[in-house]
């Protein structure tokens, strides 16, 4: 049995049955081999911490992080390697963006459909004297670019706003709100947590001035690794935390220059150099990564769509949608409907996914929504395997 031997090396097995991941959008899983090889050398032979001493040890760390953040300046299109900071997740990405460069007084244009990475932060500052625009997006989850920029003013200070919801999975057009938002003089925040790696992004064609991603979904890279790039428009931006930064030891202040005055204490050695390694491999195979990805939401949505009882949240065309599927059945719960799925050996998310605001959009809030989220190893026969399970408790919890 080749394919049960090839998914067992992957560990993809539980007990006696076969578990289909479908939770790409909460972490990508499995991560390519060459991801495990590049951390285990980073703990078993270099060890040491990168930017700190001069030995040599200590170099070839900081060769290894130094090489990563230039794969994800170029994945970005984004020139200067510098301007890529490390952090542990999008959500500490999305913090040091909002945090380092709003100030009470200032005006932020954002949607209702923001995951609570961006949305809580922004409401925390909100509070400390932030003024906020929440811009409606429609019921499948697209942001109607003139309706967002009529929102953008004189002293607009920030954009900030979802590349795809994380629920209805619908894509942003982020370019036209991008240009308003400059000729408003204002700086544009984009949440690419599901979309970098998966969707192409170019920052500079796109015009985004600071974009957090993590590196442990679309990036394959393991948990703990996260990025934020900062453009040029901006100017400043204070740190999320200060401290040591291996540069400038003299001064009492943290150093203004990029990366250092956004990466303060010792890096995530193992992680930076795992996803080193899982840029490499989507430079290798990104194209076709991505045209798998994208056939199998397609057929799930496909699939879904003929099952009674199914209703699917976002974007009819499957090209603006990013690689996640939400549905409901009929009026269950879809925690129940996760946890019957989870025992026929399909892992997926029920529930709000950290993002009550697109479950409100959709009318989903009191049943929350089950997804499903392929990734560049699901294959077609997971595929037909998890519609065959919605299916059969479809017909016990929606007949
Ligand atoms: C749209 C969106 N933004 C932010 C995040 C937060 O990502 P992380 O868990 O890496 O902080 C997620 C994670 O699910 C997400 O889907």
């Amino acid at each position: 049995m080749p394919q049960r031997n090839a998914s067992a090396r992957r560990g993809l097995y539980r007990g006696a049955g076969r578990t289909i991941y479908l939770d790409n959008a909460a972490t990508s899983f499995p991560k390519p081999q060459v991801v495990t090889e590049a951390m285990q050398d980073a703990v078993l032979r270099i060890g040491a911490s990168p930017g700190r001493g001069g030995h040599r040890l200590a170099l070839e760390a900081g060769r290894t992080v130094f090489g990563c953040r230039a794969a994800v300046a170029r994945l970005l299109m984004a020139g200067q390697p510098d301007r890529v900071a490390f952090t542990k997740n999008a959500t500490e990405a999305i913090n040091a963006a909002l945090f380092g460069v709003l100030r009470p007084g200032d005006h932020v244009v954002t949607t209702d459909i923001e995951h609570n990475a961006l949305w809580r932060p922004l409401r925390l500052l909100a509070d400390r004297g932030v003024e906020l625009t929440v811009v409606a997006a429609e019921e499948d989850g697209t942001v109607d670019p003139d309706r967002f920029c009529r929102a953008i003013r004189e002293g607009t200070r920030l954009v900030a706003l979802t590349h795809a919801s994380n629920v209805l999975g619908a894509l942003v057009d982020v370019r036209p709100i991008a240009q308003a938002a400059h000729r408003a003089g204002a700086l544009v925040l984009v949440d690419a947590a599901q979309t970098l790696g998966e969707q192409p992004v170019d920052v500079e064609a796109m015009e985004i001035d600071l974009l957090a991603a993590p590196g442990h979904k679309g990036l394959l890279g393991p948990q703990g690794t996260g990025v934020l790039y900062v453009g040029p428009r901006v100017q400043a931006i204070e740190p999320l935390i200060t401290g040591g930064t291996g540069s400038r030891s003299e001064e009492a202040e943290q150093p203004d220059v990029l990366p250092d005055r956004l990466e303060s204490g010792t890096l995530n050695l193992p992680g930076i150099a795992g996803l080193g390694a899982a840029l490499r491999y989507l430079d290798d195979t990104g194209e076709d990564l991505r045209s798998r990805t994208a056939r199998r939401t397609a057929e799930l949505v496909d699939g879904l769509s003929q099952i009674a009882g199914v209703r699917i949240l976002g974007p009819r065309e499957n090209a603006r949608r990013a690689a996640l599927v939400a549905f409901t059945l009929g009026e269950a719960d879809s925690e129940d409907v996760a946890a019957a799925l989870d025992r026929q050996g399909i892992a997926c998310r029920g529930g709000l996914h950290c993002a009550p605001q697109a479950h409100r959009k959709a009318g989903t809030i009191a049943t929350g929504a089950v997804r499903l989220s392929p990734g560049p190893f699901t294959s077609e026969q997971d595929v037909q395997e998890a519609l065959a399970a919605v299916a059969a408790v479809a017909r016990e919890v929606a007949p």
